[in-house]
C-alpha cells in the first residue's frame, strides 16, 4: 500500500521562510531498513544551522531537516528480524525528522522502553545524550567541581543543568534574564550575558576559575570561555550558535568556512598557552561513529534516569509540522526555554 508522507523540506539554504510543508509518496522500503511512523521530533539550533547551510553535516538541498525523532515501527524491510511492528524506537538521522515517516537502517535505531513518554524521549535522545557524554565522557566531571554552562536555559543547557545537579556540580550559567528563575530552580547561578561581561561575572563568583566550560556558542567566544578556567581546566566546545545572527546567516560572512577551522585554531592555541587549560571539541555524531558502544550504554543510563524521574526534560512547546517555520524564528531570536518538540500523535 503506498504511504503518503507529509514532511518539511528546505528548498534552498536560507531563513525560516525556506521551510516548506509538502507531501510525497514514500519509496519502496529497502532491505535492512525499518520504516518508522514518527510520533515526536525535536526542533533544535542545529536544524537552523543546517537550514542555513553552515553546519558541517548539512546535506545538499532539497532535504528534510530534523536531527532526532521518536516513533513506532511501521514496516520492517527484508533481513531485519529483530524489530516488531509498533515497537517504540528513536533515532538521530541528522536530517529527516520533520516528517510523518522515515526509513532508517535497522542498526541505527534505538529501541525504547514502552512505558516512556515519546515527547520526553524526543528531548532525551539528542540533547541529553550530548550533555551526558560531554559531562562524563569528555570532561570527566566530579562532584563539587565548578562548571560554566553557556545558553544554560536552552535545549542542551537545561540537559547539562539537570545532569550536573544530579552529580553535584557547582554551576554558573549564561542566559537571558527571562530564564533566570528556571536556572535558579536547577541549582545554577545565572549570569545575564546581555547585560554583564560573563568573564568578569565568573571571576567574581569563582576567583580561582572553573573546572569546565560548556560552550556551544563558538567563534571568539570560545577563547573568552578559556579565560575563566582554573589551571588544568577545560572548555568543551560543541556548537556554532554564533555563526548565525538572530538565527540567520543573512549577509554575514561567518559560518561554514570560518566556524570549524576557528575552533581548531583555539584548540591548538590552548595547547601552547600557559596553565594547562585546554579547549576540546565534542561532536555527538563523531563520537557515535567512533564509539557506538558508549552511545548505547549512555542512552540506557538516561532511560533509567528518566524512568526514575531523576531528570525531567524541559519542553518549551509542542507544535505541529505547520508550526515549524515559527519555531525556527523563535529559536533564532532566543528566549525559548528547553526544547521545542513536534508532536505528531
Ligand atoms: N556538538 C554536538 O554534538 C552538538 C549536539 C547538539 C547541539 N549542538 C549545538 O549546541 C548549540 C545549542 O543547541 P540548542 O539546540 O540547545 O540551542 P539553544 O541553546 O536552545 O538555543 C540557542 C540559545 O543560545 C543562547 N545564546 C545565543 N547567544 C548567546 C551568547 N552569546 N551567550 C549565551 N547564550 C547565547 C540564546 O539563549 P537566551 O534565550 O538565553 O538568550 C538561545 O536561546 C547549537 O550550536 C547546536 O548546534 C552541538
Amino acid at each position: 500500500v503506498p504511504v503518503k508522507n507529509r514532511h518539511i523540506i528546505v528548498e534552498r539554504y536560507g531563513g525560516p521562510e525556506v521551510l516548506k510543508l509538502t507531501e510525497s509518496e514514500m519509496p519502496l522500503l529497502k532491505a535492512g531498513y525499518v520504516r518508522v511512523r514518527i510520533l515526536a521530533a525535536g526542533v533544535s539550533y542545529a536544524d537552523l544551522l543546517m537550514r542555513e547551510g553552515v553546519h558541517p553535516e548539512t546535506p545538499p538541498v532539497p532535504f528534510t531537516p530534523g536531527w532526532d525523532f521518536v516513533g513506532s515501527v511501521y514496516a520492517v524491510g527484508e533481513g531485519v528480524p529483530y524489530f516488531a511492528l509498533r515497537q517504540m524506537v528513536a533515532g538521530i538521522p541528522i536530517h529527516g525528522g520533520y516528517a510523518q515517516y522515515i526509513d532508517m537502517p535497522a542498526n541505527e535505531l534505538i529501541p525504547i522502553p514502552a512505558h516512556l513518554n515519546p515527547l520526553q524521549v524526543a528531548c532525551l535522545i539528542f540533547n541529553y545524550t550530548t550533555a551526558y557524554q560531554m559531562l562524563y565522557r569528555v570532561a570527566h566531571a566530579q562532584p563539587r567541581q565548578r562548571a560554566l554552562i553557556h545558553s544554560a536555559g536552552g535545549g542542551i543547557g537545561t540537559a547539562l543543568l539537570q545532569l550536573g545537579r544530579l552529580y553535584g556540580l557547582e554551576m554558573y550559567g549564561t542566559a537571558s534574564l527571562s530564564k533566570h528563575s528556571l536556572l535558579r530552580s536547577l541549582n545554577c547561578i545565572p549570569i545575564d550575558y546581555k547585560q554583564q561581561d560573563f568573564v568578569a561575572a565568573v571571576r567574581h563568583f569563582a576567583p580561582e576559575g572553573v573546572d569546565m566550560v560548556f560552550d556551544g556558542i563558538g567563534g571568539p567566544h570560545t577563547w573568552r570561555s578559556w579565560q575563566v578556567l582554573r589551571p588544568g581546566g577545560q572548555v568543551i566546545t560543541y556548537g556554532l550558535t554564533s555563526s548565525l545572527e538572530k538565527g540567520q546567516r543573512g549577509q554575514s560572512r561567518r559560518g561554514r568556512l570560518i566556524g570549524l577551522p576557528q575552533i581548531f585554531i583555539y584548540i591548538a592555541r590552548s595547547y601552547v598557552s600557559r596553565g594547562r587549560k585546554r579547549v576540546r571539541l565534542y561532536s555527538i555524531q563523531n563520537l557515535r561513529r567512533l564509539r557506538p558502544d558508549w552511545f548505547k550504554t549512555d542512552i540506557q543510563q538516561l532511560f533509567e534516569l528518566l524512568k526514575d524521574r531523576r531528570i525531567e526534560p524541559v519542553i518549551a512547546e509542542c507544535i505541529s509540522l505547520e508550526g515549524v517555520e515559527d519555531a525556527h524564528r523563535k529559536i533564532g531570536t532566543g528566549g525559548v526555554s528547553g526544547k521545542i518538540v513536534i508532536n505528531m500523535t
